[in-house]
């Protein structure tokens, strides 16, 4: 997955914005020594230093983790894929905001790297897209995929149900303390051209698939098909559904 990073904190930022009920439930305290999981640009990293705590930062995207080393030079960053990475010491907490949907290689493999991270007692606190998840705009993606005749789009996602995820958290041996799920209709503020510029920044390598001359068509089909369901008056709504949870090693 390549991100458009130039535009992610801008047009993008609610990411972090609505990361605060993370760190609340994260409650990080001062000297504690804390991962940021698919830590983007640092946003939420920031956030949970501010509050004393030592915090490192992990992304798998080199272009990320030079944005966030750029914006924040006195935190700590280091490329790393969520699957296999692994630290000299243990952690108190390992937290993760609106990533861990991404890491669809093996979901299970996070979760042992998390656990071997993390102290006994250390905490896993995250937050991510769970089962339903854009299911208004996904559909229309498979629409009109399938109206201009392309192969089924490949999603990038894994967007569990809480039975699922709380499952393989068990499994790894992790007591579940806490699992939410909700729906969090998200406005797509900085978003002119709606779900289209939503696929554009977000499954872009869907759009890598599509025959040049048809891409904007398509993206026009997507649109006309997702906006009866999220185009309000004031703007575009994207039907995110969040899965929230706090573990305990
Ligand atoms: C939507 S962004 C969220 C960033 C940040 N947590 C925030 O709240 O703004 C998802 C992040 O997950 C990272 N990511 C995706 N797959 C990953 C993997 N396998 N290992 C590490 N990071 C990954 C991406 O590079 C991206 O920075």
């Amino acid at each position: 997955m390549q991100w458009a990073v130039a535009t992610y904190d801008t047009a993008f930022g609610y990411v972090s914005a609505h990361g605060a009920p993370l760190i609340d439930l994260l409650d990080p305290r001062p000297d504690e020594r804390i991962i940021d999981l698919g830590c983007g640009t640092g946003g939420m990293t920031v956030e949970i230093a501010s509050r004393g705590a030592e915090v490192l930062g992990i992304d798998g995207s080199v272009e990320m983790v030079n944005t966030a080393r750029s914006e924040h030079p006195n935190l700590s960053f280091a490329v790393g894929d969520a699957h296999d990475f692994s630290t000299g010491d243990q952690y108190d907490a390992v937290v993760s905001n609106s990533a861990l949907h991404w890491m669809t290689r093996d979901p299970s493999a996070v979760i042992s790297r998390v656990r071997e991270a993390l102290r006994p007692g250390g905490r896993f606190v995250a937050e991510m897209g769970g089962a339903g998840n854009c299911a208004d705009l996904i559909t229309a993606v498979q629409t009109a995929w399938r109206v201009f005749g392309l192969p089924e789009p490949e999603l990038p996602w894994y967007f569990p149900t809480p039975g699922q995820y709380a499952a393989r958290l068990e499994d790894a041996g992790f007591t579940v303390r806490l699992m939410e799920f909700f729906d969090r209709p998200t406005r797509l503020a900085e978003c002119p051209d709606g779900a289209a510029d939503w696929v554009r920044l977000y499954a872009p390598e869907l759009i890598a698939e599509v025959p040049p001359e048809v891409a904007g068509p398509v993206l026009d089909k997507v649109n006309e098909l997702a906006a009866p369901a999220l185009r309000r008056e004031s703007g575009w709504m994207a039907d995110y559904v969040r899965l929230r949870f706090a573990a305990v090693r």
